[in-house]
């Protein structure tokens, strides 16, 4: 027999609460928690059934049954580790506006192993048969199915039987079973699990495309994370026209690897070589601008990072950064302070990364700290010098991981010099790539500046 009960779930991070608060005791967030009624149904819906779940040797187990699907789209393919795996669930999240649909429908008209059931619960057939329009890649057949009702989904899901099924999106779901509206926690974790289940049983994989808000957050989605196979995250400034796709959990692959896109008039674009988005044409030197070798996942990337120094007009000075890690950038600053000498206590100090980019890797810190000196003194740095060094607190060099990568990687760009520190260990550096061998950051003033 059904028992209706209610419950009090925080909407940002969905924990569950006996009564009704203000503010979520679990993630802080004040006016989140929402009063839901869930049917709790006395038999369980999803039983496995009795020979499933007897346990079996791990040895016996074969690996042959579940090959990859690999994609035609070349970066989407690298992100998800070499295709997608059959049974899998992924999650792709984003900002609205960024382009998940689009770069969904794409996949899709290119998939490989059709027919692909595309679930529209935002857009009406007529939107997304435009949209297909405008991409028009690829030949897979698709069916757009335009429906929120979770249950109706898994039967269509059933009978189609499908290489591949696109949700969009899962904060339009909802589940009969229960009351509450759709977008709330619990219809998303209902209905979500409800999918995965279907998704294991039939062996097809299903991609989730859930929104995220402004401070990031995949709003009520962030709940299935850990029931996902796969987070991706489809990020970039909605002004520039690069997307990023990056994989925040892989149960099947590696999380370092990073896709990047433009979006054009017909769809978003692969982009095969990269360094060159995030570097401007090489014509003109400019005080304030130092190049970085950077790696995003297994794939080195020329990043320019740009710094302005200016008097502070107020008491205070500003200290602000965009891309970059705004507590890495005053720790440069004390070092360049404390142990070169460098009085930038008194000055306004901005810095950002080309492109739209976001960076942590710490093999940019010679980089950031050379456009700051280059913009305090207002000397150019020469536009054939890239730099790779981490600075640690005592203002020395610290050599930084896949360096012969990296220099390979700056000499394809054209650069003829490279800053690193005197303690890396470099096996065949590139032919034609002078290096200069540092150990602390005030050498490089005097190498550049002399
Ligand atoms: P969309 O995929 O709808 O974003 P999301 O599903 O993440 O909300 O598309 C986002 C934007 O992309 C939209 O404002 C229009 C633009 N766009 C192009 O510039 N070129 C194209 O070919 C398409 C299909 C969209
Ligand atoms: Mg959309």
């Amino acid at each position: 027999m059904a028992q209706k009960k209610t419950t009090f779930i925080c909407q940002n991070c969905g924990s569950s609460h006996n009564q009704w608060m203000g503010q979520c005791n679990r993630c802080d967030h004040w006016n989140t928690i929402v009063e839901e009624k869930l049917r709790v149904s006395s038999k369980k819906t999803f039983a496995a059934s009795s020979d499933h779940s007897a346990p079996r040797p791990i040895k016996e187990i074969s690996l042959q049954e579940t090959p990859r699907i690999a994609l035609t789209e070349p970066e989407l393919n690298r992100v998800t580790g070499g295709g997608l795996v059959p049974g899998s669930v992924i999650l792709l999240g984003g900002e609205p506006g960024i382009g998940k649909s689009t770069l969904m429908l794409q996949l899709s008209m290119g998939f490989p192993k059709g027919p692909v059931l595309y679930v529209s619960g935002e857009e009406s057939l007529e939107q997304v048969k435009l949209r297909a329009d405008r991409i028009s890649t690829g030949s897979a057949e698709v069916l757009l199915l335009p429906e929120t009702d979770v249950e109706l989904i898994a039967d269509q899901l059933k009978k189609n039987k499908p290489g591949l099924c696109v949700v969009d999106s899962v904060q339009t779901l909802f589940s009969p079973e229960l009351e509450s509206a759709p977008g709330t926690v619990s219809q998303i974790r209902e209905s979500a699990h409800r999918l995965i289940q279907i998704a294991k049983q039939l062996g097809v994989p299903v991609i989730l495309i859930g929104h995220i808000t402004k401070e990031g957050q995949l709003a009520g989605p962030k709940v299935l994370e850990h029931m996902v196979d796969v987070v991706l995250q489809f990020e970039g400034d909605r002004q520039h026209m690069y997307r990023l796709l990056r994989a925040q959990k892989n149960r099947f692959g590696s999380t370092s690897e990073l896709g990047i896109y433009e979006m054009q008039g017909s769809g978003l674009h692969p982009v095969s070589d990269p360094s060159q988005i995030f570097t401007r044409p090489r014509d003109e030197s400019l005080s304030g601008v130092g190049i970085g070798i950077g790696m995003e996942g297994a794939r080195p990337l020329l990043i320019e990072t740009q710094a302005l120094v200016s008097t502070a007009v107020y008491g205070t000075p500003q200290r602000s950064t965009t891309g970059f890690d705004s507590r890495r950038l005053n720790m440069l600053l004390a070092v360049l302070e404390k142990r070169c000498g460098f009085h930038l206590g008194s000055r306004d100090v901005f810095l950002n990364i080309a492109g739209g980019l976001r960076v942590d890797d710490p093999a940019l810190d010679l980089a950031v700290c050379s456009s700051v000196l280059s913009s305090s003194g207002d000397l150019p740095i020469s536009l054939d010098i890239a730099f790779c060094s981490e600075v640690g607190l005592g203002g020395e060099l610290r050599p930084v991981s896949r360096l012969d990568q990296r220099l390979m990687e700056a000499s394809k760009m054209g650069f003829t010099e490279v800053v690193v520190s005197a303690r890396s260990k470099l096996e065949n550096p590139p032919k034609g790539l002078k290096l200069h061998t540092l150990k602390r950051v005030d050498e490089v003033a005097q190498l550049l500046f002399g």
